[in-house]
């Protein structure tokens, strides 16, 4: 595989500007010079670290991010950089200036997703990021376009390749914790901050992202609960064992009734008739629930240079003829409003004591470091700093009590 940059570009080549030289970066460089059918060219690349050593010569590289911003002919900004700050920088200035921009970054999307809607607007310039969520599986397109119309009940699934590889390495294969952690970024799949990926952080900002084109919502990452695997403990793997029982980081967006939406992040215990039971290590599954269509199930790769690279490729053709989002749930009539006002079914994990703590609206069986029972999600939300640090680990048994769907009730649709 040739990792040169591509030079005396073709008048109607697309000129591209890349911030990021990472696994992405890398991956995508990779990509476009594997892609036949598609013109595209890297004129500049700018990164942060001057220090680092990369496979490409130093020269190759620009340490100034207006050698991007400012330059007149760069037909696209791509933007694949880990600082979400920084990445916000550089899309507002872009998307101001009028040029289109394709991120890969979920953290800044979901922090600053309604402005970026807004800014899209004002400019008449376009920013896609299908990278964002679940890598190379398709999905933000997908609910836009799609499932536009569809009465979606959830979108819900295995967001974190991260998080999905180490509980894979951990569970089946006996590994231990620390180093399946150390295989995940040694492998390139991890944030930099890993606490992201096993925190459940950065499964949550991709689900704010496709509760957005699920159901034209803007939901703030910091009213979503999110509990991740780093927490995992003896007592919770016995207990999955015992039942046969595989533990998956799901993040779910659920449609409770016409007006209301709930979503969070935590892990799941599932049995082998669940779509997600098998699949493991950095894959991603996306399972999508409607009205008439029932349910679909999206499985691909959902971290790694090349499979990122792949869908930052998508969105740059998709620049290419003019595609951009039209955020068309957002000016649906229905509303939707979020709620964490909704009781899940959970077992915990940990010292007694500690287990005290959780406000369960009811308890189902108690047994040395375990509880079963039914939680409000509100209360766990107040509590989520204690839990996190007093080591307690949670996964949900089953469905949220959902009011009313005609997923479930097919009786509740009009048949003419
Ligand atoms: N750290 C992320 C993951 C990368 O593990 O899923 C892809 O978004």
């Amino acid at each position: 595989m040739s990792n040169d940059i591509k030079i005396g570009i073709m008048s109607n080549d697309i000129k591209i500007g890349l911030f990021g030289y990472g696994c992405v970066g890398q991956g995508l460089h990779d990509v476009l010079n594997n892609s036949k059918g598609f013109r595209s060219n890297i004129d500049t690349i700018v990164v942060k670290n001057k220090h680092k050593q990369r496979r490409l010569p130093q020269d190759a590289f620009s340490f100034e991010k207006n050698d991007i911003l400012d330059k007149q002919d760069i037909d696209l900004v791509v933007e694949l950089i880990d600082d979400a700050k920084e990445a916000f920088d550089i899309t507002k200035t872009a998307l101001k200036n009028g040029k289109n921009v394709v991120s890969a970054n979920k953290k800044m999307i979901a922090e600053n997703f309604e402005e970026l809607v807004a800014l899209q607007k004002n400019h008449g310039a376009g920013l896609l990021y299908e990278a964002s969520a679940c890598a190379s599986i398709p999905i933000i397109r997908t609910l836009e376009e799609y499932y536009d119309n569809e009465l979606l009940e959830s979108v819900s699934g295995i967001f974190n390749g991260s998080s999905n590889y180490i509980l894979s390495k951990v569970i089946n294969e006996g590994l231990d914790y620390p180093s399946a952690l150390a295989k995940a970024q040694a492998l390139g799949f991890a944030e930099s901050d890993p606490t992201l990926d096993v925190g459940g952080y950065d499964a949550k900002y991709k689900l704010v992202i496709l509760s957005g084109h699920a159901y034209g919502i803007f939901i703030k990452p910091e009213k979503v609960f999110n509990l991740g695997i780093d927490n995992l403990n003896e007592p919770i793997i016995r207990y999955a064992r015992d039942q046969k029982l595989k533990i998956k980081l799901i993040a779910q967006v659920v449609r409770l009734d016409d007006k209301n939406v709930t979503a969070f992040v935590l892990p799941k215990l599932v049995n082998s008739d669940h779509p997600l039971y098998n699949v493991e290590n950095e894959n991603n599954g996306v399972i999508v629930r409607a009205a008439f269509s029932d349910e679909q199930i999206f499985i691909g790769k959902g971290a790694g240079g090349h499979p990122t690279g792949s869908a930052v490729l998508s969105d740059i053709s998709a620049n290419s003829y003019d595609y951009q989002y039209e955020y068309k749930k957002m000016s649906q009539a229905n509303k939707f409003l979020f709620t964490n006002n909704v009781t899940i079914d959970i077992v915990a994990a940990g010292f007694n004591e500690d287990l005290q703590k959780i406000p369960f609206v009811s308890i189902q069986s108690q047994k040395q470091g375990l509880i079963e029972g039914k939680v409000k999600l509100e209360t766990l939300i107040a509590l989520q700093n204690e839990i996190r640090s007093s080591g307690i680990f949670i996964a949900t048994t089953g469905e949220p009590e959902v009011l009313h769907t005609t997923f479930k009730n097919k009786d509740a649709l009009v048949e003419v």
